[in-house]
């Protein structure tokens, strides 16, 4: 492809995503592809001769799209808000079409130093203290995997340059609420702790860690010879934003010598706004701290911020050193290949820095609350309506449901059949998604507020088609 031809189908390109977000309201929001509908269409060999790209935007439009589930629907209440601002996806094609790598200062300057001011704006965005530094990730997994990595260095005194955990001779153990995200179990389990030495404590009638049962289990594990290294806060847990009590755990992570790493992945962009900074109250005391921009903030995936306290730690448990990657900047500089898992590092801080730049702190703020007043307006909806039943607090945007009928009361076997109807009525018109799921053995319905796109207008219409999908209808 020249750049001749690239301006034309780039100038179509631009204008089917502005027609496709303009149009979105029109699609079921969950894709309506069985398995094998679209990959049924492609040819199963690749092309030998350049075929050009002309027909491409037919296929998008033929072939594609209907194999798509539109996370930037108004009607997306599903999983957690994966929004992409329109901002950040011309960043995304600067970014594409620089192709540069930031593994060290060098190989991009601007790479390096445009994150390193973003970065900072965000830390400022949030309210905490220039105690901390940011690096981007890719994902709040794999930045929940570099701060049990880091804590296992801290607590072992650098195992990984002698035997490892391998030769370690107590084990170390790892603690987080049996609420806390799949990521956590998975990065104790990649990060070499084993399943035996993850504690996944429970929680209380609001879904948050139970502190005198961490405390209990610590004390356990110490009385058995085992050594406490790490402990995962929840600030706004995956099925209902349940939050941990932070303040309390810190106490006792400093109490037992434990690495506090923060997971707020999707409750972190509330602390934009500072009226909800108290739900995190004690988290200045953590070793690190995820959340994803790229999912209630706008930012298109993937982008994770990971801020720690000590980035000389987290580049001595990361950094690799080869003689090829040497600079002759590399004692002034940040190299942020050091600061991670990956080598090459594309340019994602632009997708911030547009976002920040296009909407300001204060158009942030608004949406966010925008987001939180809507929560705040189905929750007094279901309170007040007669079967239903909320499951969980409503600490930000998350709603979590059921619809009891008198006839089913006390059959959970029923309970689950009859909600699981009423969320696969509503997944299926098309109009809404949303996510069913299970808390503590309970079938509930989930709601979770903030796609860009959602206005009252939509959160209205989805609780009218609740109410009616109780009915069969
Ligand atoms: C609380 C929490 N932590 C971590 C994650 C993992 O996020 P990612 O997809 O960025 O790894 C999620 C995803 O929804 C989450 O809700």
């Amino acid at each position: 492809m020249d750049t001749h031809e690239f301006r034309r189908l780039g100038h179509d390109l631009i204008e089917w995503i502005a027609a496709y977000r303009e149009g979105i309201e029109g699609y079921p929001v969950m894709s309506p592809a069985q398995p094998g509908d679209i990959s049924r269409q492609l040819p199963r060999t690749p092309p030998l001769k350049p075929e050009g790209l002309e027909a491409i935007l037919g296929d998008l439009d033929r072939i594609v799209m209907s194999g798509i589930t539109h996370w930037n629907h108004p009607g997306f209440f599903a999983y957690f808000p994966s929004n992409s601002s329109l901002s950040s996806v011309l960043a995304d094609l600067v970014c594409a079409g620089l192709g540069s790598q930031g593994m060290s200062w060098q190989t991009s300057p601007a790479a390096t130093e445009v994150e390193d001011v973003v970065m900072d704006w965000l830390r400022q965005m949030l309210g905490l203290s220039e105690a901390f530094t940011g690096v981007i990730q890719d994902t709040a997994s794999t930045a929940t995997f570099c701060a049990l990595l880091c804590a296992r260095e801290r607590t072992s005194a650098f195992s990984q340059n002698r035997g490892g955990l391998q030769a370690e001779a107590v084990p170390l153990m790892v603690y987080a609420s049996d609420q806390g995200h799949s990521s956590i179990p998975k990065a104790a389990l990649l990060a070499g702790f084993g399943k035996d030495h993850l504690r996944l404590i429970p929680t209380d009638a609001d879904h948050a860690l139970r502190l005198d049962l961490l405390e209990a289990a610590i004390q356990a594990d110490l009385a058995a010879g085992r050594k406490p290294c790490a402990l995962v806060a929840a600030i706004g847990t995956t099925a209902t934003t349940a939050m941990d009590p932070l303040w309390a755990m810190a106490v006792l992570a400093q109490k037992y010598g434990l690495w506090l790493h923060v997971d707020a992945a999707m409750a972190g962009t509330a602390m934009i706004c500072p009226e909800c900074r108290s739900l995190w109250n004690g988290v200045e005391a953590a070793d690190s701290l995820v959340l994803n921009p790229h999912k209630w903030m706008g930012t298109g995936f993937d982008l994770t911020a990971y801020f720690v306290r000590d980035p000389e730690h987290l580049i001595r448990v990361m950094g690799t050193n080869p003689s090829y990657l040497h600079t002759a900047q590399d004692g002034e500089v940040r190299n942020l290949r050091d600061w991670g898992i990956p080598l090459g590092r594309r340019f994602r801080a632009l997708k911030l820095w547009f976002l920040i730049r296009d909407q300001g702190v204060e158009g942030l703020q608004a949406r966010i609350r925008r987001d939180l007043a809507n929560a705040q307006w189905l929750k007094e909806q279901v309170d007040a309506a007669p079967g239903w039943e909320r499951m969980a607090p409503v600490a930000l945007q998350t709603v979590c449901i059921r619809h009891v009928p008198d006839t089913l009361r006390g059959d959970e076997a029923a309970l689950k059949t009859h909600n699981l109807a009423i969320a696969e009525r509503i997944n299926h018109a098309g109009r809404s998604y949303l996510t069913p799921s299970v808390l503590k053995g309970q079938q509930m319905i989930r709601v979770s507020i903030g796609a860009e796109a959602t206005e009252r207008k939509h959160v209205e219409a989805l609780w009218a088609d609740l109410q009616a999908a109780t009915l069969g209808r």
